[in-house]
């Protein structure tokens, strides 16, 4: 086997976290695909440099210091170490792991701000910046919360969290109100420093053509750009953070220092090891590859590449963006308590770092969402890692150790080299593509060929019959352990180097190539006494885990009752009422939330009433019912239903409700659905059935 050979190295970076609170798995979704794809690069001969570091500054740091009574400083000390720690428990392993508060990042950021100023694409103006009375300060970014001027939805200073993902400037937050006291926010005229990204449009197209990574990531970007680039607001009114080069009184935005970090971390490790830094960044002799989570896309397909551009350093080559994680299908949410810390949840828990790694990069394709759910992970290890992997590498392993206690004699059959190699082909193919599940599944496909081999040649047979071809099976089985080893390293480290180990071998694996797959193993070395690699997760310890969850989500519940100082969901009532205000002041051709329609759109739905028959749940689904219902036609509708949460069975049978019937029919978790029952959801997320006003015979026009 030959490797590649990589023209340029690359040097990969990770979103950086914030340092204001603590690792959540939802984090780790950026950061195992990218120590995996790092790894994965390393054993195929690429030059690779792995950067990340902690995101200092903003107000998503000062607000959370303020909150805990503490320094902005002393609450990124405190969480920068918390965060090195985890990843490196994680077996993620940067190169270099700065923060953005270190002198490097100050410099590199003055340098390309400077940079800027002089290319001209800096200009100062005046700007209305939202001003909360009572507290008597300028409201940047999370300080002041209101409703997106594009989508309606509640959203932040400085970005649409909650709704379209929108970075939002001067003008596009209405009614904003003080995220501290609530007091509603006045506008206050000030002088700002902005960035002329509308210089760049000509140049983010091309850049954008040339963009490799994930879909999601440049097919968005390409979405924005049509849409016009508005010109960025890039200082803010903050005692925390880098000053702003000439203006004492101003900080730089944090989306801008931020980015930089990963140059600024790049300089403190080729200080130390004596290399070159500019060689990735301003001499294009080297890939940029950004691993970002898919909600700051914008920042890093759009303001970054143009901050780059103006001050001449180079630009990145690829952004993988990952999708969003749910738990326990639920939206992922740390003031409602549905979340899983990294270190008290699992760790602590005393699962191994590498069975995460496993569920995470092999869940679903990278930018589509993944539910963590706890049966799921229990699942996925014991039929997956414990039952195929595990199951080979031990029981093989075990019984060269109890018979011969070293590599057997025989010889390699080619057809097992060749089946190395083509897992090798195949799954490096998906993870140049960033398919990390297709990369694992490749993988599995060999441990389960494994299997298969160990299982039909009985070497528990062939060793009272025939103890040469017992060897020579054995042997083929233990050079397919050496390959799964390899290859599959990059997803579980940990567990891989143990069986390394133990194969004989005393190099770390980390550092063995792909090629080593068809290099054969020499039989005579001596192997260890294998131990279980992949151990069963039991029911009990899942129903552990599952009783912290559930009072997780009961103690921020009890939090966010009115009197028990819950600051953010009672924050989230005002502004929703706020909401409701503003829509019904607007003329209902003006509002945003309501499209109007023609009498003749809405007759194009036909509404009946229909006597619902019978409910039952659909199996493999927590949501769902199938729904009978009579709508006065020959034969009563199936109609599927997500109505489990909120009424029984017995509820909904015999209630008379409101039908679409002229839906196209769809296919549900595998059943036909004609049709939709109707019913309304309050803001609580409260769901009832619309029902007329006195029971209606079935099959009646709603109109
Ligand atoms: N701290 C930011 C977040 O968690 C990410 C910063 S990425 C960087 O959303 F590129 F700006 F560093
Ligand atoms: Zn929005």
């Amino acid at each position: 086997m030959k490797l590649k050979n990589y023209e340029k190295p690359a040097v990969v970076t990770c979103g950086l976290p914030y340092a204001n609170g603590k690792a959540h798995i939802g984090h780790m979704r950026t950061y195992i695909p990218a120590d995996i794809y790092v790894r994965a690069m390393r054993k195929a001969g690429r030059e690779i440099l792995f950067i990340c570091g902690s995101d200092t500054h903003g107000t998503p740091v000062v607000v959370n210091a303020e909150k805990e009574g503490v320094t902005p400083k002393e609450l990124v000390t405190v969480y920068h170490e918390h965060f090195k720690n985890l990843f490196e428990t994680m077996e993620i392993e940067f190169d270099a792991y700065g923060t953005t508060d270190d002198p490097e990042n100050y410099n590199r950021t003055k340098d390309i701000i400077n940079k800027n100023i002089e290319a001209n694409h800096v200009f100062k103006q005046k700007t209305d910046v939202a001003y909360c009375t009572k507290c008597n300060m300028f409201l940047p970014d999370r300080y002041v919360e209101g409703i997106c001027a594009h989508c309606g939805e509640i959203a932040r200073g400085d970005e649409c969290d909650q709704g379209c993902g929108r970075p939002l400037g001067s003008g596009e937050l209405l009614n904003p109100v003080c995220a501290v006291c609530k007091t509603p926010a006045v506008y206050k005229e000030q002088e700002h420093y902005y960035f002329k990204l509308s210089d760049f449009t000509k140049r983010l197209e091309k850049f954008l053509e040339n963009l490799k990574g994930t879909e999601n990531a440049i097919n968005y970007s390409k979405g924005w750009l049509e849409q016009g680039l508005k010109d960025w607001c890039i200082t803010r009114n903050l005692s925390w953070g880098i000053p702003f080069p000439g203006a004492d009184d101003l900080v730089v935005y944090v989306w801008v220092d931020a980015p930089i970090g990963y140059i600024a971390f790049t300089e403190q490790w080729a200080k130390k090891n004596n290399e070159s830094w500019e060689k990735y960044w301003k001499e294009n002799n080297s890939d940029i590859v950004h691993f970002i989570g898919g909600d700051i896309v914008y920042h890093h397909c759009i303001f970054w590449p143009a901050m780059l551009m103006g001050a001449g350093y180079s630009t990145p080559t690829d952004v993988v963006a990952s999708g969003m994680l749910k738990i326990e299908n639920q939206k992922f949410s740390k003031s409602r308590g549905n979340v899983v810390w990294v270190e008290e949840d699992y760790l602590e828990q005393g699962f191994h770092p590498d069975l995460l790694r496993y569920y995470l990069a092999g869940y679903t394709s990278h930018t589509k969402e993944v539910n963590f759910s706890w049966k799921i992970f229990q699942d996925k290890i014991n039929t997956e890692l414990v039952a195929v992997l595990g199951n080979f590498i031990y029981r093989s392993m075990l019984f060269v150790y109890r018979n011969f206690g070293k590599i057997p004699n025989g010889e390699i059959e080619p057809e097992i080299i060749e089946k190395s190699n083509q897992t090798f082909e195949k799954s490096f193919e998906a993870l140049e593509n960033y398919e990390f599940k297709k990369y694992i599944d490749t993988i599995m496909e060999l441990a389960a060929f494994g299997n298969g081999y160990f299982q039909s040649n009985e070497p528990w047979n062939l060793i009272k019959t025939d103890t040469k071809k017992c060897e020579h099976v054995l042997l083929n089985c233990m050079q397919i352990v050496k390959s799964l080893c390899i290859l599959f390293e990059p997803v579980a480290p940990g567990k891989m180097e143990e069986a390394w180990r133990n194969l004989g071998f005393d190099v770390s694996l980390k550092s063995v190539k792909y090629d080593e797959l068809t290099v054969p193993l020499s039989p005579g070395t001596p192997i260890n006494k294998p131990e279980i690699l992949f151990k069963k997760v039991e029911d009990e310890k899942i129903e552990v885990v599952e009783k912290i969850a559930q009072a997780r989500l009961s103690e921020a519940d009890i939090k966010s009752k009115p009197d028990k100082s819950g600051k953010d969901p009672k924050n989230e009532n005002e502004i929703k009422s706020i909401k409701k205000t503003k829509n019904e002041e607007e003329s209902m051709e003006e509002n945003e939330d309501i499209k109007i329609i023609t009498i003749d759109d809405f007759f194009k739905t036909d509404i009946r009433i229909g006597k619902i028959v019978s409910a039952e749940p659909i199996p493999k689904s927590d949501k769902l019912y199938k729904v009978i219902v009579d709508v006065g036609e020959e034969n009563p509708r199936q109609i599927v239903s997500g109505l489990r949460d909120y009424y029984t069975e017995e509820e909904l049978t015999g209630k008379t409700v409101c039908v679409i019937v002229n839906l196209k029919t769809a296919k549900l978790r595998g059943v036909e659905s004609q049709g939709m029952v109707l019913a309304a959801e309050d803001e609580q997320g409260n769901v009832r059935l619309l029902t007329p006003d006195e029971v209606m015979k079935p099959g009646s026009k709603i109109r």
